[in-house]
């Protein structure tokens, strides 16, 4: 039997430490990652640029050719944002189908409005926690840097296989952990230091510093090598792990048997 518990009760202790509760007024984890991306929404494709060195679009295009996309395949992509990774597989296939999931309303808004005129994809508001679709019902099932946002990851995952047929595969792309050393102390440097001071002083002022997010929510979120053993033990098969930036930006793919 598999813990799906994780480390919630930790989990939520993030909430005081990056302040979230001075500035959001929710009870689940879910409501305050909602009020969260609303309010990030207009500045979010930003951010995305300035935290990734303007790196993330060309990683997410790679991260997608891992993915081996057949003709006529039913993709899902859960916690899909400003919708990045659904518009670039619906553009680079066009004879798949797409659908983009979220939780945030706003956020669904801007991935619309940048879809507009792209027949084959869709954007849906739907907790990755419950998925509003059959079982086995998509070909490949995509999560970016979204599965530090779920009240439980391996529950998360769990959701994400039960929607995906034998033979298909589920894949998380986020953050990861550069290898001990120099450049750890480089990425500590950036992610703690550097980003939020940039957050607060030219980008989020006066308002919650979702700069000061990302680093804290690093602590309850496994390093790419214990993800690929989480996916083993939530029983997927030929597990691959594919590391951007030095292991800064990591991806594990799992197959479906
Ligand atoms: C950091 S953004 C990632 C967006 C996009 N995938 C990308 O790569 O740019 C995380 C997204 O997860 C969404 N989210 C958080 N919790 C969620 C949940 N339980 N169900 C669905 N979406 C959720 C947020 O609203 C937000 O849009």
């Amino acid at each position: 039997m598999v813990n799906t518990e994780y480390d919630k009760s930790e989990k939520f202790r993030l909430l005081d430490e990056v302040g979230f509760r001075d500035y959001f007024k929710a009870e689940t984890w879910e409501e305050f990652n909602c009020q969260f991306f609303d309010g990030l929404a207009p500045k979010y494709d930003r951010l995305n640029e300035i935290l990734s060195l303007g790196q993330h679009q060309r990683i997410k295009r790679t991260a997608i050719r891992h993915l081996r996309i057949q003709p006529g395949a039913k993709l899902l992509d859960v916690c899909t944002g400003s919708g990045d990774t659904a518009i670039m597989m619906a553009r680079a296939y066009p004879d798949t189908h797409v659908i983009g999931v979220d939780v945030s309303e706003k956020m669904l808004e801007i991935a619309r409005e940048r879809a507009n005129g792209i027949k084959n994809v869709e954007f849906r508001v739907a907790n990755a926690m419950r998925l509003p679709f059959e079982d086995v019902s998509f070909d490949r099932v995509l999560i970016s840097f979204g599965l530090r946002n779920l009240e439980d990851l391996r529950a998360g995952l769990l959701e994400m296989k039960r929607v995906t047929r034998s033979g298909g595969f589920v894949s998380n792309l986020d953050l990861g952990r550069p290898p001990a050393g120099f450049l750890t102390w480089v990425h500590q440097v950036y992610f703690r230091k550097f980003i939020p001071w940039l957050g607060k002083t030219f980008f989020h002022r006066g308002e919650f510093n979702s700069f000061g997010y990302l680093p804290n929510s690093g602590k309850y979120f496994p390093s790419q090598a214990g993800l690929v053993g989480i996916f083993q033990e939530l029983g997927f098969s030929s597990v691959c792990r594919y590391d951007f930036m030095l292991g800064a930006i990591s991806q594990q793919v799992g197959k479906v048997i």
